[in-house]
């Protein structure tokens, strides 16, 4: 795709408004938007940057239900913390929305009402989980049970977390009522589908057309779904909370949360057009086939982008649809995933209220999950900041204009004794620049970052090479000349760092002091001339060391049990009598083999000796544990358990292991090695 584009949309997924963002949320969808942003807007080119919080669904309604607050309160509290969040770490949208605004209701009700007159939309009866003790159909987010595809236990009402498959409620194993934890039972009701087979050839076509430019992770994702094949979805829930569907028929239902939220985009533009005093201006970014729009998301949202969004934009006509869709992996904190309850994590507010916004982007932005998961290391973090931001080019920055100001009475001096040494280093400058575009165009933020820190290491070298301190004494116009060409180096710098280090450019600029500092362009800024003679500004510490101490207090709070956190205990099963237990014949076995089953990250197809045989089993604890790391290992089997088929693959038995909410599993073993075969009672 190389169309000439006339104008760039850029939208970060909405994030819901019943938590606090954290770094991995950053990471995800944010930062590379943010950065992407910026750097066209050094550029100078036409770009828009819309975000908003997603206030609807059924998550929320969990979170106040737990509280005991009304859904407003949650929003309004979360909507708050995260708009403040983002601003302090630097996030440029032109508008942050909600989608609890008059504004998007009317445009998500606009989409349902022209699908529902244009004859789209279905209404099915159908079997749906109905809670009897609370007196309501369930929904999606409201059951959980046992994943239907991989066994996953968490698994929601319509989707497996584990493995990422959509299915019907009605599919799940062993259904329970996240309201009541009672068992609901199968009751028919109404509902409006969205015919998303409909579209499957425009969508294969359309993500064909991409095949070349979307990144291997989203376009393998997609290709999947289409090869599965696409079926109706339902998109209406039965709840109180949310964007009530526009018809007498269908009172006491509501939109489903993606049918809608994917529109917040379109009505945070509409909010923004307003903003503007120019109402209409909204289209000239959707409705303008010149306008190239870039969805960031999180992996997990990528079928909403990729299928659901880009389908009812081609329902609803005269709309673009998304040039591109970099998705990002997930970052986990110092090799875990981040989770509340166990206090594995950190807002970006409790993060910012001790660190300065800028180290955090550069250490995120050079350590970015783009291609697989990452993990942010409170280690790493203080080095990036200490090695790279402040002695590579916070050290560049302060002995050029320290020099300056101790020599050349802190004015600009002129370039009068001009050597090829000076050319080559603005030449090396801009080879390394030509590089930064290259990896910002393929989204390859890392690789951007770092040659951006190359800037600053090419300079620290011109400035070694150069040896001005030795100049100053024997010709000095030689010495002014490479105090120049770094002050050049600096303001490009200003430019070319700004999408990553927003914060801290500002400081170089008032540090520079330049007359004319608004007329630099990412396209000329080493070619602009520097006007020699003007005074230096005031200088500042761009980036203070983070000492060992503030790192090491960080690390100690992970894990901490300050609060104890809120466990989800399972409910104590049916009492049995000693007979029952008899039944069960446990033995212990040694892990002879282990491997992973294709397209399943949770099961391992494990080989265990119990003494008198050698079983296969079948067992979920693939993301607990790499294959390898169990192999000898002695656990405690299920022997006389039936065998059965999971995901084509026999087992033979059962493994005991041990989890409570997200931690674990853990195999259970006997803490004394013991023969194979031995029985467990
Ligand atoms: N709130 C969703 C999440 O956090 C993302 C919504 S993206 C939107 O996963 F496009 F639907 F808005
Ligand atoms: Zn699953």
């Amino acid at each position: 795709m190389s169309k000439a584009f006339k104008r760039t949309l850029v939208t970060s997924a909405l994030p819901y408004a019943n938590g606090e963002i954290h770094l991995g949320h950053l990471a995800g969808a944010y930062l590379p938007a943010d950065i992407f942003v910026r750097y066209l807007r050094q550029r100078k080119e036409d770009v828009l940057y819309i975000c908003g919080s997603d206030e609807h669904g059924v998550s929320i309604l969990i979170s106040a239900n737990k509280e005991g607050v009304t859904p407003k309160e949650i929003i309004d509290r979360y909507h708050n913390s995260n708009k403040m969040a983002f601003e302090r770490v630097g996030m440029s949208f032109d508008n942050y929305s909600r989608t609890s605004l008059d504004i998007h209701h009317e445009t998500a009700q606009e989409f349902f009402t022209e699908f529902h007159k244009k004859d789209v939309l279905e209404s099915k009866v159908e079997d749906q989980l109905y809670d009897e003790k609370a007196k309501m159909f369930l929904p999606d987010r409201f059951v959980i049970g046992t994943c239907p595809h991989c066994g996953y236990e968490r698994a929601y009402g319509d989707q497996c977390e584990n493995c990422s498959k959509y299915y019907k409620q009605t599919e799940l194993v062993n259904p329970k009522s996240l309201l009541t934890d009672e068992t609901p039972v199968v009751k028919s009701g109404t509902q409006w589908y969205y015919p998303l087979g409909k579209y499957q050839k425009q969508l294969e076509e359309f993500v064909e057309s991409h095949k070349k430019d979307w990144k291997e992770n989203v376009y393998g994702q997609v290709q999947s779904w289409l090869k599965a094949g696409l079926s109706d979805r339902p998109i209406s829930r039965d709840m109180t909370w949310g964007i009530p569907i526009p018809l007498p028929e269908s009172e006491g239902k509501v939109l489903y949360v993606w049918f809608e939220a994917v529109l917040g985009y379109i009505s945070s533009t509409k909010e923004w057009a307003s903003q503007q005093g120019n109402p209409e201006d909204w289209k000239r970014y959707w409705c303008d086939e010149d306008t190239r729009y870039l969805a960031f998301i999180g992996k997990d949202n990528i079928v909403f982008h990729c299928v659901m969004f880009p389908s009812m934009l081609m329902e609803k006509g005269d709309y673009v649809l998304p040039e591109n869709v970099p998705a990002n992996e997930f970052l986990n904190l110092e090799g875990r995933k981040f989770s509340k309850s166990q206090n594995w994590s950190i807002t970006l507010n409790e993060f910012l209220d001790r660190f300065e916004p800028d180290p955090l982007r550069y250490a995120l932005a050079t350590n970015m999950p783009e291609t697989k998961d990452s993990d942010f290391y409170w280690k790493d973090f203080q080095a990036r900041n200490n090695n790279e931001l402040a002695d590579i080019l916070g050290n560049f920055v302060n002995r050029t204009l320290h020099f300056t100001r101790k020599n050349f009475d802190g004015k600009i001096p002129e370039a009068t004794s001009v050597d090829p040494a000076d050319t080559a280093f603005i030449d090396e400058l801009k080879k390394e620049v030509a590089k930064i575009e290259v990896s910002y165009n393929r989204f390859r933020f890392r690789e951007a970052v770092a040659s951006t820190m190359n800037l600053a290491r090419i300079s620290n070298k011109y400035f070694n090479d150069q040896e001005p301190w030795k100049a100053l004494k024997t010709d000095k116009d030689r010495c002014g000349t490479t105090l120049h060409y770094c002050i050049k180096a600096i303001a490009a710098m200003a430019v070319y760092f700004e999408p990553v280090i927003p914060f801290s450019v500002q400081k170089l600029w008032k540090m520079l002091d330049l007359p004319d500092a608004s007329g630099y362009t990412w396209q000329n800024a080493l070619d602009t001339e520097l006007p020699s003679g003007n005074e230096l500004g005031e200088m500042v510490l761009l980036f203070p060391k983070i000492e060992d101490d503030a790192i090491d207090a960080e690390m100690a709070k992970l894990g901490g049990n300050d609060d104890e956190p809120a466990r989800d205990y399972p409910p104590i099963g049916e009492q049995i009598t000693i007979d029952d237990v008899f039944k069960l014949d446990l033995r212990v076995g040694t892990i002879l083999e282990a491997e992973r089953i294709p397209k399943s990250n949770k099961l391992l197809k494990i080989q265990v000796d119990i003494g008198m045989e050698k079983r296969q089993l079948v067992a979920g604890i693939g993301k607990a544990y790499k294959p390898d790391a169990i192999v000898g290992k002695q656990i405690i089997v299920v022997a006389n358990l039936k065998p059965a088929m999971l995901f084509g693959v026999e087992s033979q038995g059962m493994l005991l292991a041990a989890s409570l909410d997200d931690e674990g599993p853990t195999l259970v073993t006997p803490i004394e090695h013991m023969p194979n075969g031995s029985t467990v009672k």
